[in-house]
């Protein structure tokens, strides 16, 4: 194990809003399996931030944060080396987020990018939630009450961790220089593109092979997988590039010399695309396999995940009310 790093802390989440996908894979859960070992890291069940734009659907909340964490552990990553905590159960993430609000302009929020497509995508034009506007912050507070000193993302989550070390500056500037100004760590692969091929995987587009779905499942959407449109039989030559059947056989199939003459027979127009994808097929549920053997281990277990998630957040909550504490006393909230 490398220990440089043990003393730094990392800091990232989910939502719990369904089970994750290979998206979350490629784009942060494979970057944080690596981390666990060189950094003290604390893994996010964001529920709160689950309500900014769902607040009417906790009916499944409870179910959402026990799949998250089962999805977490099967793949590897291990509560005995990391935290795992569940945001709502610690307070001090709340209070810090109120002040924090402070140091941060409604307009800056605004300019937000994911803020904005949030916005568009649910359909809310000037009717979004005071809750919904000022997650970036809460997302800041998440961050900044454990002062972390790097924040695994995805792209998309950049540029909330630009207003988290623009909002720590400030906060450094104007009372004492004691938040660390995270660095974002961004995954190879930081978006993967949609079984349909249009935008990027997502629950809500219902593009996704998750980490849970059986080998029938796989079988099944990968066959129904988009290739190459304007290639209308086998014979016709094909593209490569930018085709989600190659961008998924780049990342799980670990054969070169047969990917290489895949991609060599397509783009002569001398392959069907059921070989190409039986091969496809082959390779994620491969890939899947390990995953799905620690997800029925877990289940014969499942009211450990209660413990780990109690456990989890009773050690967060120590963590972030001693900067807590150092917080309030830079803000001469301190009596
Ligand atoms: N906003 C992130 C997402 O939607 C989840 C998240 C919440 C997060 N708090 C965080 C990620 C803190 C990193 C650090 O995916």
């Amino acid at each position: 194990m490398n220990d440089k790093n043990k003393s730094k802390i990392l800091v990232t989440g989910d939502r719990p809003t369904g089970n994750l996908h290979l998206g979350h894979y490629v784009g942060t859960l494979e970057n944080r399996i690596k981390l666990q070992d060189t950094y003290d890291c604390f893994f996010l069940i964001a529920d709160l931030h689950m309500l900014t734009t769902h607040q009417d659907k906790v009916d499944s909340l409870k179910e959402n944060i026990f799949e998250l964490v089962i999805d977490w552990i099967s793949v590897g990553l291990d509560p005995n080396k990391s935290c795992f905590y569940l945001q709502s159960r610690i307070p001090e993430i709340s209070e810090l987020a109120v002040l924090l609000s402070m140091l941060c302009s409604v307009p800056r929020i605004q300019r937000i990018p994911t803020l904005k497509e949030k916005i568009a995508a649910m359909n809310l034009s000037e009717n979004y939630s005071l809750g919904l506007l000022s997650y970036p912050v809460l997302m800041s507070a998440d961050i900044l009450a454990f002062n972390a000193s790097v924040v695994p993302v995805g792209e998309d989550q950049l540029s909330h961790v630009e207003l988290t070390r623009e909002i720590g500056r400030r906060f450094n500037s104007t009372y004492k220089n004691i938040l660390n100004e995270p660095e974002p760590l961004i995954s190879k692969v930081s978006r993967l593109v949609g079984t349909d091929g249009q935008g990027k995987m997502s629950k809500s587009l219902n593009n996704s092979i998750y980490l849970c779905d059986s080998e029938a499942t796989v079988k099944k959407k990968v066959m129904k997988m988009f290739t190459d449109p304007n290639r209308t039989s086998a014979d016709v030559p094909g593209k490569v590039e930018g085709n989600p059947v190659f961008i998924y056989h780049d990342i799980f199939n670990n054969n070169l010399e047969e990917l290489n003459d895949f991609k060599d027979r397509y783009k002569k127009g001398k392959i069907g695309d059921v070989e190409v994808k039986d091969s496809l097929v082959k390779n994620i549920n491969q890939f899947l396999g390990p995953i799905r053997e620690k997800r029925s281990e877990i289940l014969k277990n499942k009211s450990e995940i209660l413990d780990i998630i109690i456990e989890g957040s009773k050690r967060a909550q120590e963590q972030a009310s001693k900067n807590l504490e150092l917080i309030r006393d830079a803000m001469s909230l301190v009596l």
